[in-house]
């Protein structure tokens, strides 16, 4: 996998993706740098600004990890990725972001994405570091509620919220401006929309939006989408999760709100790649240069017309390899995605 990418990287191409619009012009624009190519970027509705598909998910992310998570983070950012989604729930998440970016003096190359929650409402609990040698704790917001593996029914509880969680995101993370700041889930949408627009116009961040991983909730959700300028929406999609397609994409492609997709892979407890098992990735997805089952569905997501990104969580370097490559060359076409969809359901 490596040696694959390596090669590929040697004919690298640097390509500057403009900021068409940009709210609030207090500070400078940064530039985000793509490594290959064939490196696959979609445009933000809102503005046209263009970001790689294929980003991290972090709510696994701890400091105990730290050289781990640093290489990652810097090959991840070698091979042209630069979406990454935290939380204030998400522990220590943005901290140990916030500390390797500064590290490695990637902060403005970066599409950093948080959230929060109104205080009390959930959203910035420190959930319990793993136990030495031990699997992570659940993640926040993990998969498990209804249609959704593994989902829990809400963010963790915090103690503090809105603003002052803004500025502890700010803090952790170092920086002066969030990229893409959404509510989490969808328990203080109401209460925070309003400073979320205000953030925007002051140019404190650039783009807002709002999240569920549960398909129960996509009325909800679609009330909102209706209701306040949101930019983007980010919700769980994954070729066994494909509720999403039917009932929101149709809707967030009418009104121009980009997809970010989480539990891209099925969640950490209900792992596609573990149902894939021992199963032989199909020849066929060679025709879309999917040479792993992590490849084969990120691409499947990554590929609805919908879709501008998705979010593995990964916690390891050779993830994140095999992710960012997923985001690289041909795409499966509708056609292709139905072979996909129909082969996976026979469980062939
Ligand atoms: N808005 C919300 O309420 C909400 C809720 C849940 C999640 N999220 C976001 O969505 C992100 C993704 O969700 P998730 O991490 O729960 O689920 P996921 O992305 O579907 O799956 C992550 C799991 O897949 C493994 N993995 C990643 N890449 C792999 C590869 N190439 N090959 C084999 N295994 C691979 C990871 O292992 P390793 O850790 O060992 O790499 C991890 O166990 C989260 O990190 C978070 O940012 C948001």
């Amino acid at each position: 996998m490596s040696r694959f990418l390596d090669s590929e990287l040697s004919r690298r191409t640097l390509i500057q993706t403009g900021l068409l619009a940009g709210a609030g012009a207090t500070l400078a624009l940064p530039t985000f740098a793509a490594a290959r190519s064939d490196l696959v970027t979609k445009a933000i509705p809102a503005t046209g600004e263009k970001i790689p598909v294929m980003g991290i998910g972090t709510n696994s992310f701890r400091n105990a990890n730290h050289d781990e998570l640093s290489a990652m983070l810097k090959r991840m950012h070698e091979l042209g990725g630069t979406v990454i989604d935290t939380a204030a729930g998400y522990g220590e998440s943005e901290g140990v972001i916030g500390q390797i970016l500064g590290e490695l003096g990637l902060q403005d190359k970066m599409f950093l994405a948080t959230k929060f929650n109104a205080a009390g409402g959930g959203g910035g609990g420190m959930p319990p570091p793993p136990a030495a040698g031990g699997a992570p704790p659940p993640s926040a917001g993990a998969p498990g509620g209804p249609g959704t593996p593994g989902a829990a029914s809400g963010p963790p509880r915090d103690t503090i919220g809105g603003p002052e969680s803004f500025e502890r995101s700010l803090d952790r993370l170092k920086t002066r401006r969030i990229d893409l700041m959404m509510v989490h889930q969808l328990t203080s949408v109401e209460a925070l929309m309003p400073t979320l627009i205000e953030y925007k116009k002051a140019g404190r961040v650039r783009y807002i939006g709002i999240t569920t991983p549960l398909p129960a909730q996509h009325p909800q959700l679609l009330e909102y989408v209706n209701k306040y300028p949101v930019d983007f929406i980010q919700v769980s999609y994954s070729l066994a999760n494909r509720e999403a397609a039917t009932s929101v994409f149709p809707i967030a492609a009418k009104r121009k709100v980009a997809v970010m997709v989480a539990l891209p892979l099925g969640g950490r407890r209900g792992s596609l790649i573990n149902e894939a098992g021992d199963r032989q990735l199909p020849k066929w997805a060679a025709d879309f240069d999917a040479a792993t089952w992590g490849q084969f569905f990120l691409k499947y997501v990554v590929s609805h017309p919908a879709v501008t990104c998705a979010i593995p969580g990964s916690t390891k370097v050779v993830h994140v390899e095999d992710n960012q490559a997923a985001g690289h060359g041909r795409l499966p076409t509708a056609a292709q995605r139905l072979k996909m969809e129909q082969f996976w359901d026979s469980k062939a």
